[in-house]
């Protein structure tokens, strides 16, 4: 069964806007699952531009399942294993991007990130590494023990929505997908996805879980947030 999991980070940056408490980034969670989400995901930014540590705190403490995307730092780290998510997905971070730009360097960063993913596996955490679609960074992320990796669609999501040609991006996330899969991690999508992406991904079978935030969220204000979910469910085949 393939999962969606809907990323409510710009109800947050919405409400940041006016510094009020409207819209609820926790009402908008609730009825997301209520339309049909498996989870919610949330960036806990270190400028807090999106959602704040009390929103997380709320989150976490209630019963919806949480997919925390974190820095590999240790303040971050710590910030996780106190809320203790059901999920935490491993992010790079640059102050100064406007959305996450690519996927870890795992290369340089191996041995701080295989830390943080040992101590969350050790508090029963989910742990996902956020990659490039790279056979290089699929090796890397089983050697770094982590439980799933989603692939950077940013790249892809791109080509589509431009309509170029991605039949090249496609090949190696499909390829990446596979080879994660065999080697027993559990694959996820992200970044950049709307419809048409979320169809052309929901193709590759080894992909059991899509992470969409923005596209949903700005949907929502022509369509509402319940039909943009219920054809999203549709379109990954659940
Ligand atoms: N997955 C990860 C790891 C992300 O960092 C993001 C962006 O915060 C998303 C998914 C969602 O991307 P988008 O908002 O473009 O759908």
């Amino acid at each position: 069964m393939k999962r969606l999991g809907v990323n409510i980070d710009h109800v947050a940056t919405i409400r940041n806007a006016r510094g009020g408490t409207h819209p609820n980034p926790f009402n908008v969670a609730r009825q997301a699952i209520n339309f049909g989400a498996d989870s919610i995901t949330v960036h806990l930014r270190e400028d807090r531009r999106h959602i704040n540590d009390n929103d997380l705190k709320k989150l976490t403490k209630s019963k919806i399942p949480i997919n925390l995307e974190i820095a590999c730092n240790n303040k971050m780290m710590k910030i996780a294993l106190k809320n203790k998510p059901k999920f935490v997905c491993l992010v790079p971070e640059k102050r100064k991007e406007l959305t996450t730009e690519g996927g870890l360097n795992l290369v340089k960063y191996h041995k701080k990130i295989m830390l943080i993913v040992r101590k969350l596996n050790k508090k029963k955490i989910r742990t996902s590494l956020f990659i490039n679609p790279t056979i290089k960074d699929v090796i890397l992320s089983k050697k770094i023990n982590s439980n799933c990796i989603e692939i950077h669609t940013g790249k892809i999501s791109n080509r589509i929505k431009m309509k170029k040609n991605y039949a090249k991006e496609f090949k190696i996330i499909k390829k990446c997908a596979k080879f994660a899969s065999k080697l027993g991690m559990e694959v996820h999508a992200g970044h950049g996805m709307d419809y048409n992406t979320t169809k052309v991904l929901s193709k590759i079978n080894e992909i059991k879980e899509f992470n969409i935030g923005h596209f949903i969220i700005g949907e929502s204000i022509s369509t509402g947030l319940k039909n943009v979910i219920k054809k999203i469910n549709k379109l990954i085949n659940k």
